[in-house]
């Protein structure tokens, strides 16, 4: 079935290099149903051109606000009451400043200003340009706006810099506009998360590393898309595969979970701490194998230091997401939990009893009592799924109700 049938998309292409992904979007966008009309950016016809755009599209490439050819000059109104989502991808540090702020100097910002159309953007740009406050704020307010966010991705850039900063990929962003228009109450709402483990390298073939599947984790990350959420999940290494229209970003050290969380952990309204994250790494990593030979005594006395506390970084942070935290305990299980709750500065932690055999870890099955300021509640025994989608309503019930 093809999951944007008959609906109206108009894109906005802004001035990047990731502009050149915009005609392979339109082809794919047309392939799902969807009628799909151009508007560019002057700068993006640096990089792409309209006529492309136009054959791929089957409609008219519009890059001007004042349109002669439109009934009274006004195609921009016409335009801004088509679409149904308008879709800027890719989205430079640029136009999303002028989007934040309102402005409405060309035909794009006019467009989005004057459009009643659930609205999204794709972000691509330099690392370091991602990265700084300006941008983080500007795009921490399309969000309060209601604009859905998708992306970045980080890899490799054309500009050679490695980090946050690359456009989602075109088939990303057509499963992410299927969600978004087909329906579930977590619309607009963006949700980061971590699960699996991590692994800690102690020489080029060893590391550190815990039990953790990433099963919980990945449940909740589908539960949460099931409602429409926009999730992006950053995993440690499972043997699962990626959840459907999840952004799934897989990471191996704490250091690298932490550094994929800080990138993106600005556009999402809730942070959902799954990873079961190694408490300690190598103070020292060997660069080359460690030999049983070259070791004068049987003994082995590797020196360990903490690892960041991902989930305590991003509770720390001033703009902070509403914080939701895990507790795998052994005894003592809900005050441990409590404690941590408050000495983490948590809005909610999920405990789990993992001296139970058939719960928790590898297991199929879980079991979660959730804590938070002055609530408490009891999941039963259940299949993770069943458990994930519990424990999504719980996080959205004490979400939307806490004023904080
Ligand atoms: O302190 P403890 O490891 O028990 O806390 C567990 C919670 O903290 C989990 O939500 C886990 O994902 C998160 N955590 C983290 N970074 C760490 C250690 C734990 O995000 N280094």
């Amino acid at each position: 079935m093809q999951g944007l049938a008959g609906r109206r998309v108009l894109l906005a292409v802004s001035g990047g290099i990731a502009a050149y992904k915009a005609a392979d979007l339109v082809r794919r966008l047309r392939a799902e149903g969807a009628a799909v009309r151009v508007v560019m950016t002057a700068r993006a016809q640096q990089f792409i051109s309209a006529t492309t755009l136009q054959a791929l599209s089957g409609e008219a490439v519009r890059c001007e606000i004042f349109d002669s050819a439109a009934e009274q000059g006004m195609g921009h109104i016409e335009l801004a009451r088509w679409a149904e989502i308008i879709l800027l991808a890719p989205a430079t540090a640029s136009t999303l400043a002028r989007l934040a702020h309102g402005l409405a100097d060309d035909l794009v910002s006019t467009l989005w200003l004057a459009s009643p159309a659930l609205k999204a953007v794709a972000p691509a740009m330099n690392q370091q340009m991602w990265r700084a406050a300006a941008t983080q704020r500007n795009v921490q307010r399309l969000c309060e706006d209601g604009v859905l966010c998708w992306g970045p991705e980080a890899g490799e850039q054309a500009c050679g810099d490695v980090g946050p900063g690359r456009m989602c990929e075109p088939q990303d962003l057509v499963q992410r506009m299927i969600a978004a228009l087909n329906g579930g109450d977590l619309q607009g709402v963006n949700v980061l998360m971590t699960a699996g483990p991590t692994r800690e390298a102690i020489d080029p073939v060893r590391y550190i590393s815990n039990h953790s599947s990433g099963k919980m984790g990945y449940a909740l990350a589908a539960a949460f898309a099931a409602r429409g959420a926009q999730v992006t999940l950053i995993s440690g290494p499972v043997a699962l595969p990626p959840p459907a229209a999840v952004t799934t970003i897989a990471v191996v050290s704490a250091e690298e979970m932490l550094q994929a969380v800080l990138a993106r952990v600005a556009s999402c309204q809730l942070f959902v701490a799954c990873a079961a994250v190694a408490d300690y790494r190598a103070r020292v990593v060997a660069e080359r194998k460690l030999k049983k030979s070259e070791r004068q005594e049987s003994l082995w006395r590797l020196e360990l230091e903490p690892t960041p506390d991902i989930l305590a970084t991003v509770a720390a942070q001033p703009l902070r997401p509403w914080v939701v935290g895990f507790a795998a305990e052994t005894h003592d299980v809900e005050n441990y939990a409590l404690a941590k709750l408050q000495a983490k500065r948590l809005d909610m932690i999920a405990c789990n009893d993992v001296s139970r055999t058939d719960i928790g870890f590898a297991a199929d099955d879980n079991a979660l009592v959730v804590l938070w300021q002055g609530g408490r509640r009891e999941l039963a025994r259940a299949s993770k799924t069943q458990i994930a989608g519990q424990l999504v309503d719980t996080i959205v019930d004490v979400w939307r109700s806490d004023k904080r």
